[in-house]
């Protein structure tokens, strides 16, 4: 029985190999795979652009984007003072080995500098001052990489987290209503024609957020705004989206006539629960192989789906390179190690990784 037992193990694992080897061409990467559907892409920092990481990204991917060098913070700390050295790390990078890049953001609620929305002596300006700091960020930004970043998200996150809320009521919303959005766009599309200029938000695919997103990006279509693509964030998790969900997202904003794209692609070992700060009950932190088959499973279906929708979906961005380093291990449980991407803690291709290259061309 033993013996039986064993000979299978190695008889499947034999299989196994032989299977990869056959379908497994490991000069080729992510980006060559999907080359008839779409851009592969990577959310990166400065840190990332030499070494082991760097030969991966350059492998693997052929598009980039900054994960935070081109915020508003980081980028504009000061009225007078742009901060350009991370961003244009990254936009060198990205020319010499010849990736495209995603500008990532020019307009959102977090990670803006407080003067931005003060005067000199600390009290809110009004809507045409930020209107103009707006304008005048915009311009700076999209010049200085004119050509070399073919997309921008020019809002992000515009909808509010309450179902019961339209849009978010951030200080963008409480000095400008809704013409920040309109104007961002209208600035954006001014400083660089060319550009394609996206809209981008998290939970797209819960029926209702996608309905709020939809009734804003209609809006602005029915305006003729120069919105011309959604970013799907896609920071997604083993319990969402359902494969209806994200069909039904696709196809809902493609009837704008707009293209979409996966911006900013995890999938989470956990549930999606902004506010938690503690361990769920017996929650350990660990990646044990039931979590990891159910990613794999989740991944294989997400990937069917998106190339299912080639003509309409023209990127696919991971968040973070590898789980040796993601964002989700600090949020939103303080420590928490998180597993959500395709290579492991040692840069190396996981099993899901494999599901995602091996298809049907
Ligand atoms: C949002 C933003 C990203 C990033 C992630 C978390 O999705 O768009 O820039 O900050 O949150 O890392």
């Amino acid at each position: 029985m033993r013996r039986t037992l064993l000979a299978l193990l190695i008889g499947s694992t034999l299989m196994l190999r032989i299977t990869v080897a056959q379908t497994v061409d490991t000069a080729k990467g992510l980006k060559d795979y999907y080359k008839k559907y779409f851009s592969m892409g990577v959310a990166v920092a400065p840190r990332h652009l030499a070494g082991p990481q760097a030969n991966l990204i350059i492998k693997q991917f052929s598009s980039l984007t900054p994960e935070n060098a081109m915020k508003m913070g980081p980028i504009h700390p000061r009225e007078n003072t742009y901060n350009w050295r991370d961003a244009d790390s990254i936009v060198n990078f990205a020319q010499k080995h010849g990736l495209k890049v995603r500008g990532h953001n020019l307009c959102w609620h977090e990670q803006t500098p407080n003067w931005f929305f003060k005067d000199s002596t600390g009290k809110q300006i009004t809507k045409e001052v930020l209107l103009k700091r707006l304008h005048d960020h915009i311009f700076t930004v999209m010049n200085r990489y004119k050509g070399k970043i073919y997309a921008w998200d020019v809002v992000n996150e515009a909808i509010d987290d309450n179902p019961a809320n339209f849009l978010r009521n951030s200080l963008w919303y409480q000095i400008c209503g809704e013409d920040f959005i309109v104007k961002a766009f209208e600035y954006a599309h001014e400083a660089d024609p060319k550009a394609v200029l996206f809209y981008n938000d998290y939970n797209t695919e819960r029926p209702e957020k996608m309905e709020r997103v939809y009734k804003l990006l209609k809006k602005l279509r029915d305006a003729k705004v120069p919105v011309h693509a959604v970013g799907l964030q896609a920071h997604w998790s083993l319990e969402e989206p359902s494969a209806t969900e994200l069909r039904n997202t696709i196809e809902k904003f493609a009837s704008l006539g707009l293209k979409v794209q996966i911006t900013e692609l995890d999938i989470s070992i956990y549930p999606w629960e902004k506010e938690r700060r503690a361990l769920r009950p017996g929650e350990k932190g660990e990646y044990t192989p039931e979590l990891e088959q159910r990613q794999i499973a989740k991944y294989k279906e997400v990937f069917d789906i998106m190339r299912a929708y080639k003509k309409v979906i023209t990127g696919v961005t991971f968040w973070n390179i590898s789980d040796q380093y993601t964002w989700l291990d600090e949020y939103p449980v303080r420590g928490r190690k998180n597993y959500p991407l395709l290579f492991d803690t040692n840069l190396q291709p996981k099993k899901a990784y494999y599901e995602v290259i091996n298809f049907k061309k």
